[in-house]
């Protein structure tokens, strides 16, 4: 049997390396630590915990995740030089589970930045994914840009990482230029065409230039891949990296026709996307899928009205599921006559028809004045009601 014919997907989080390199987004030591030990308690198998030759900050702060890691797998990124793989070495190796992921980047464009021809990268693919291995029984191996890198390099280079030792080949989509169906064939190809491509585990590592890291990442699962990079919030270097809360989420509630399982506990989603987007500097934007502020909220009439009847109609997961205490009905000037009652009720009202219809015509007032309208709000109404009784 081979990584392809599995169902389990592993989860690969970035945030405290890709998503750090955000510009911005550093983070302090002690946030690292809180992070990385909240990913390890929602089941993230694993954490790329930095990048330890950057800077001695991130080299102190891999080698203190990987002291402290419980179950989850701690990788720390090396450049293709010994050097780094060494450092790299260094911090990850007081983990119970260590990995070394290195690269280096295929694409015509990326070899002509340290001026190498396709024999002298295959070269030093060979050396450096060795000397990785010689230090660490779990090695990953990165050809960068590799969406534009030709297929022919790719399947070659691809080959010699995997004989130097790989157990992780990942396949990175550095500048989100790929679509879906584009990155399901390119795993395949890859699982089809290179010997000893059974052997190991494929990954995919999105980006979000277009807005397609999401929908590339599930692509190249239905395509074969296992491991999904992916970031919390999706925070990741220009439009940011393939969203955890999105890829967990879209398996969890479309296992209908993606049937792939994850050991992610998604009722610890909400929490850690607060932190991050504390800790980074960098909110959650109200409409963004699973963690947005407005991701359970309703305000129109038709919707909170179909809400208060069947959470279904208008919700594809239970606000619970990413733990939400509840679904939030938005009290605004699109609200109707059952939401407000409702509400009110809530609060402690209970009105008859009539009362109903008057403190919905005031309420509606309110609202064309007042963005959002809040429980406070309503409760003077409701004392202004009184008094004028
Ligand atoms: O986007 C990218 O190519 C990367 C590599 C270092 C894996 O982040
Ligand atoms: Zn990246």
């Amino acid at each position: 049997m081979t990584q392809a014919d599995t169902s389990r997907v592993w989860i690969f989080d970035t945030t405290l390396r890709d998503g750090e390199q955000s510009p911005g987004a550093t983070m302090t030591h002690s946030e690292k630590l809180e992070i990385a030990e909240l990913l390890d308690d929602m089941g993230v198998d694993i954490i790329e915990a930095g990048f330890p030759i950057a800077s001695d900050g991130d080299f102190a702060a891999v080698s203190e995740i990987s002291k402290r890691s419980k179950n989850a797998r701690i990788c720390g990124l090396a450049r293709a030089n010994f050097k780094d793989i060494d450092r790299c070495w260094e911090a990850v190796k007081h983990a119970s589970k260590p990995r070394i992921h290195t690269f280096i980047g295929t694409s015509p464009l990326h070899r002509a930045i340290p001026n190498l021809n396709k024999d002298e990268m295959a070269e030093r693919i060979h050396e450096t994914v060795t000397h990785a291995r010689n230090l660490c029984n779990n090695v990953q191996w990165s050809p960068m840009d590799a969406t534009r890198t030709e297929e022919d390099y790719l399947c070659r280079v691809v080959e010699i990482a995997i004989k130097a030792g790989a157990t992780t080949i990942n396949i990175p989509d550095t500048v989100g230029y790929t679509a879906p169906v584009e990155s399901a064939d390119l795993i395949r190809m890859l699982i089809n065409k290179v010997p000893g491509a059974d052997q190991i585990i494929f990954a995919t590592h999105c980006h979000n230039d277009l807005g397609m890291a999401t929908a590339n990442s599930l692509a190249a699962v239905e395509g074969g891949a296992r491991q999904i990079e992916c970031t919390i919030n999706g925070l990741g270097e220009r439009a940011g990296n393939t969203a955890l809360e999105e890829v967990v989420m879209a398996l969890k509630v479309r296992g209908d026709i993606m049937p792939f399982t994850t050991d992610i506990d998604t009722t610890k989603i909400m929490n850690i996307s607060r932190r991050v987007a504390t800790v980074s500097g960098f909110p959650v934007q109200f409409n963004k899928a699973i963690v947005g502020k407005n991701a359970f909220a309703h305000e129109s009439g038709i919707h909170q009205d179909g809400m208060l009847k069947n959470a279904e109609t208008f919700e594809i997961m239970r606000p619970e599921d990413v733990g939400l205490s509840e679904t939030n009905l938005v009290m605004g000037k699109h609200s109707g006559r059952a939401a407000l009652r409702s509400k009110l009720n809530e609060l402690g009202f209970e009105l008859g028809d009539n009362q109903l219809k008057d403190v919905f015509v005031r309420f509606k007032e309110l609202a064309d004045r007042k963005k959002e309208i809040y429980d406070d709000d309503l409760i003077a109404l409701m004392r202004d009601e009184d008094a004028n009784a």
